[in-house]
């Protein structure tokens, strides 16, 4: 297991926690995949993280958009850089078929990112959505 549901912040909106409850498992699935290095489960897994991830980002610029956020921009381009990451690594995935490098970049990067954009952004976005309601 990646990410225990206690290192993620709850906000201040249901859907987005939901969307994040979701993401968690998704991400914990694909990391055992990775480390137990099952090349045919991580391609498997690989496309359910980006189909999700994707439709975790959208779901909440859409709420934003909807709201009026101010600071929507630079919440969305902290979604687009790891867009791009997971973009990047997904294109090397299929070349390479690396297990250690996803491993690496999950615990490392991925983790860190998830846990410090959800105390930061989505925190502050769910609160402006429950002020605007
Ligand atoms: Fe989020
Ligand atoms: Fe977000």
């Amino acid at each position: 297991m990646l990410i225990q549901e206690q290192d993620i912040q709850q906000v201040a909106n249901e859907v987005i926690n939901m969307l994040h409850e979701e993401e968690i498992q998704v991400i914990n699935d694909f990391y055992d995949a990775v480390v137990a290095k099952d090349i045919d489960k991580i391609d498997e897994l690989f496309k359910v993280v980006m189909f999700d991830i994707e439709d975790h980002f959208k779901t909440e610029e859409d709420m934003m958009e909807q709201n009026n956020y101010s600071h929507f921009q630079v919440h969305k381009s902290d979604h687009d850089t790891m867009r791009e990451k997971l973009k990047k690594f997904h294109k090397r995935w299929e070349i390479l078929k690396g297990p250690t490098e996803l491993q690496g970049f999950l615990e490392k990067d991925f983790k860190k990112w998830l846990i410090l954009h959800i105390s930061k952004w989505d925190t502050e976005t769910a609160l402006h959505l429950a002020n605007s309601n």
